[in-house]
This record gives C-alpha cells, structure tokens and sequence, in this order.
C-alpha cells in the first residue's frame, strides 16, 4: 500500500459559525479561529477542514455561496484568510476548503444573468426546464421539504434545487460551467490550500431527460435521488478534474457522498482510476433511520454497525482509502447518539474515538468531539436555525398534522443544529465563544463541558484524543494495518484486529453500560496495553478481562 501524508493525517473540522467569534457580532469569524491555533496543534491535528467561508446569503449557513473568490462579510476579509493560512502552515498544519459546486446560491452572479432569458449566455449555466401538465417538470423532492423546482417568472420556467430553493443546481453538463469550477479551484490551490472537502460531489451529474420518480405512495413529491445519485457520467466529471485540477499536485481530497455503496467507492477512490482520495460515506450514519428516513429514529443494533463498517474496512482495504467520522456539522453529537451523554459521557466518547481512530481510514474530528459535546433540547422551535429542521417542521406541523411533541423529539435526536451550537471554550458567559448575542443559543451545560477546563484536566477526553492521535504518528499499524472483525455476534462488544508486518494490534470497545466478560483471543497473551479509557489497568493481558460500562482498550502484540 502506498504510504501518503493524508492517510497519516488526523482532520479537524471547523464550523466557523460556531467555532470563535472574535469581534463580539455572536458569529464566529476567521480571526477567531486563528486565535484558537495552538488549541488545535497542541491536540495534535495535522490537516483543518474549514465549512464555507465565501460570501453567502446563507440560507444554509454558507453552503450557498453567491461568490466562490470572496469571503463572507461576518466571517472577515480575504487579509484574514491569508493571515489564518499562514498561520495554519506555521505551525505546520495544512488546511482544506469546502467545495460547494452542486449548486450556488441564487445570489451569484452567474444565477442572476442566467435567469434574465432563455438566450442569456449563462442560463444553461443551471437546470431549467418549462412546467409539465401545469405543474414542476417533474415530481422529484427537494432534501429540505417540497419540490426541488422553482418556478421563475421572468422566463415561465423551472429551476432544479436539489436542496433548498436558494441553491439551485450547477449544469454540469456544460463544459463551460466546468471549466469554471476547475479555475477556481485552481486559483484557490495557487493560494496554497492543501486540498477539497466536496460537498454531495456525486450529485452532480443529472440522468438524462430527468424522469419522474417511482411513486406507489401517489406522494405529492418523492425523492428521484436515484436520477441524481452516483449519476452516469460522475466518474468522467472527477477524472476531468482530476486532470485539470487534482493531479498537479500533492493534496487531500474527500467527497462527500450520500448515497455512496462500497462498491461505488471503490470506483471513485481507486488511485489508478484518477478520481478522489476518499469519500465521506452515509451509510453508517443511517443505520440509526427507520423506514422513514432520518427522522423515524430507530436505535442502533451493534451488530448492524460492525456489519457495515467491516464491509467498508475489507472493501476499501488495498484498493482505495477509508474515512473514519461519527460527527460532523450535519449529524448529532456522537456522544448523545451512540454513547451515554450523563452518566457516562467521558468514559463513551473515549470509548467511541478509540473505536474509531484505530481503524483503517483518515480520521475527522468535529469541532467540540474533543471536549465531548453532546446534544441541544431547545423548547421553542423558534430558538432553532437550520432550514432542514424549520422547513420540515412546517411541513409537518404547521402545514400538516403531525403533533408538534413527536416533531421536536425527531429534531432533539437527529436535528443538525445539535452539532452547530458554540463552541465551549469555557465557563464564562456564552462558553467564551463570543461578547455578543450568539447567533444560536448556548448549549447551558457549558459550566461542565468546556475547553478550558478539558486541557486543564490530564484524565480529560481532550488529552485522550491527544493520546490517540499520537499513537497514530508512532504506530504504523494504526494507519496501514489489516483489519478483521472478531466476535461479530457479539451485541454489547465491538472488537477487531489489526495486523501489518509482524504486530498485531487488538482494539475492543464496550457499546453499552454494562459489565462484562471479554475472552483475548489466546495469541494475544503476551500482549501489551496500548491505550485504554480506565486508569487502573494492567499492562499485561490476561485471558478473560471484565469491561466496564463503555470501556474501551487497546492490545499490541
Ligand atoms: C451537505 C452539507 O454538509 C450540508 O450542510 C448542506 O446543507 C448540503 N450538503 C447542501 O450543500
């Protein structure tokens, strides 16, 4: 396997809405994160991944750029993102940018032209297409509630939004559209960034003719993700940019990929076929959804997840690349998802980063992962922000007839803006992340959960992500080790080995509260402790070891 400085790296993502807010306006901006620079490099990351910081309306907090060269007014200046990268390189760290290119906003220059007329040089720059039977062109849903078509007056046509009526679809299909994204992106890497987060990159490429989607349920609108997903000409687009973008340089790419199986990501991740480093796939994060999608809540069996991420782990494993994440700013907070967020909520976030840190991949962590931040209960829906969450709670409550009890329950467990309230730096009014009025409420349980506290504190499970992360630098088995899952009926244990050369590396993790006896496989009886979330262990193994609630350790043999 060839050895790469991504597959060594440990990615931080920041959400620069909430990350720091340095000049008091309740937003966090640039400066503010450069402040919090050596925060970063003392935990040991290697690579930033920073969300959209261009201009934007920011109907979706920035993923609706109205200008892909420019940077957001609240968040600062292009002098401050020029500060922040230097910075970032100073201290040796690299830093990769969010690539929105499914869409923009319609407040970019480009939507603008394209939708004065048919003729205008830019209106094949989007999707339109005039209505059918006096309604959209077609029945498809938009991610975020209703059509994703909107109709425009100025032309009597439709635009496609795939997400919300704000972010109309990029035509790839136009070779000019293209080669725009591809300067840009260009000109962003001439300015020295290390790499791309690319947002649903494989829905760019739109079937044909854009049919109806299936319909058995006669719903008004139905998904028609099957017309857009993994689309049939995605591979060509990420070679052609992988030729006139990618392949000119040494960096870090990672689409973003609903809908991805591992048989797709093989396809995009092999190195010979020129296409991406890795792909963030959802697969894992949906083994929580009922039949209903994302907000009928069903609870995680065990045995569903060491199914699906051992497929990922042998499917990827000497073909492409894996990475590893259980947060980010659209999912809840891992520990209020698959740990205990109150009794235990220090020993399962350590339980849940030794599990993932120790497979093969490239692991991300999430702003405020490192503290243990945990879920938001707001009463009112008025104190939430997302427009997923507020489009989809009119639709169901104000519009339809779903009890506003059961809607906000389905927000408390899968809302996004359980990831998006501040950052906690400390105990002082509004966590310390800014003077002002934050933009989203505060998550009350700061006093506890905070950052200062956690790197003041040597058991935190800050100093334990350190300890991780650390390990992955001295540990080559870490990064390029096999993996074989053991005990798979196990419904309570999730273990697995890793192998590379000689060593051997056995990683067994407690899913659940309880106590319990764990059989060392015997080849391990001269094992030594690596990592572990219980202090008072032994070095040694011994041949049957009691796990305590959500413990987690870590055998080199
Ligand atoms: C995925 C992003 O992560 C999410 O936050 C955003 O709403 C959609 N793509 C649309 O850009």
């Amino acid at each position: 396997m060839k050895k790469q400085w991504w597959k060594e790296s440990v990615v931080y993502q920041v959400y620069p809405r909430s990350f720091n807010d340095s000049n008091g306006d309740g937003i966090g901006d640039i400066k503010g994160i450069t402040e919090k620079l050596d925060y970063l490099k003392n935990l040991g990351i290697d690579v930033i991944w920073l969300s959209p910081v261009y201009k934007s309306p920011n109907d979706d907090n920035g993923y609706d750029i109205s200008n892909y060269k420019d940077i957001m007014d609240e968040f600062g200046s292009m002098a401050d993102w020029e500060e922040l990268l230097a910075e970032i390189h100073n201290r040796d760290m690299k830093l990769i940018m969010d690539l929105v290119v499914n869409h923009s906003s319609d407040e970019h220059a480009w939507f603008a032209e394209s939708r004065k007329s048919k003729d205008n040089p830019y209106r094949d720059y989007y999707i339109w297409r005039p209505g059918k039977d006096g309604r959209e062109p077609n029945n498809w849903e938009s991610t975020f509630s209703g059509s994703a078509w909107q109709y425009d007056e100025a032309t009597d046509e439709y635009f496609l939004h795939v997400f919300s009526k704000k972010q109309p679809d990029l035509n790839w299909e136009n070779e000019k559209l293209r080669r725009e994204v591809y300067d840009m992106m260009n000109w962003w890497l001439d300015k020295g960034i290390d790499g791309f987060r690319m947002d649903v990159i494989n829905f760019i490429s739109k079937e044909e003719g854009l049919p109806d989607a299936p319909n058995p349920e006669g719903n008004k609108y139905v998904g028609g993700g099957q017309y857009y997903i993994n689309g049939p000409k995605i591979h060509d687009y990420l070679q052609e940019m992988h030729q006139e973008v990618l392949s000119k340089r040494d960096i870090l790419t990672v689409g973003e990929m609903p809908g991805a199986s591992v048989e797709d990501a093989k396809l995009y991740t092999d190195p010979n076929r020129e296409e991406l480093n890795m792909v963030f796939t959802f697969e894992h994060m949906d083994l929580d959804s009922g039949p209903g999608g994302k907000w009928n809540f069903k609870h995680l069996r065990l045995r569903d997840l060491k199914e699906n991420i051992t497929k990922w782990q042998k499917g990827l494993h000497s073909i492409g690349w894996n990475s590893l994440y259980l947060n980010n700013h659209d999912q809840p907070r891992m520990v209020s998802r698959f740990g205990d967020d109150k009794t235990y909520r220090i020993e399962s976030a350590k339980m849940l980063g030794t599990f993932l840190h120790m497979l093969q991949g490239t692991p991300y962590v999430y702003q405020g992962e490192e503290i243990g931040m945990t879920n938001i209960r707001f009463d009112s829906i008025d104190d939430y922000r997302d427009i997923e969450i507020l489009n989809m709670y009119k639709e169901k409550v104000v519009e339809g007839n779903e009890p506003h009890d059961k809607v906000m329950e389905s927000i408390y467990v899968k809302g996004r803006d359980n990831a998006r309230t501040p950052m906690q730096w400390d105990e002082s009014e509004n966590a310390g992340f800014t003077t002002g009025t934050p933009w989203i409420e505060v998550n009350p349980n700061y006093r506890e959960i905070n950052a200062e506290q956690a790197v003041k504190d040597n058991n935190s499970i800050y100093h334990y992500y350190r300890k991780l992360i650390q390990l992955r630098k001295e540990n080559p088995i870490i990064v390029y080790g096999d993996y074989t899952l053991l005990d798979e009926e196990n419904e309570k244990v999730y273990s697995y080995l890793r192998s590379y050369n000689n060593q051997r590396l056995l990683v067994v993790t407690n899913f659940s509260a309880e106590e319990l006896d764990y059989k060392v496989p015997a080849e391990f009886s001269d094992g030594e402790l690596l990592i572990g979330n219980y202090l008072d262990v032994d070095r040694t193994v011994e041949s049957t070891i009691q796990l305590r609630p959500y413990e987690a350790r870590v055998y080199i043999g």
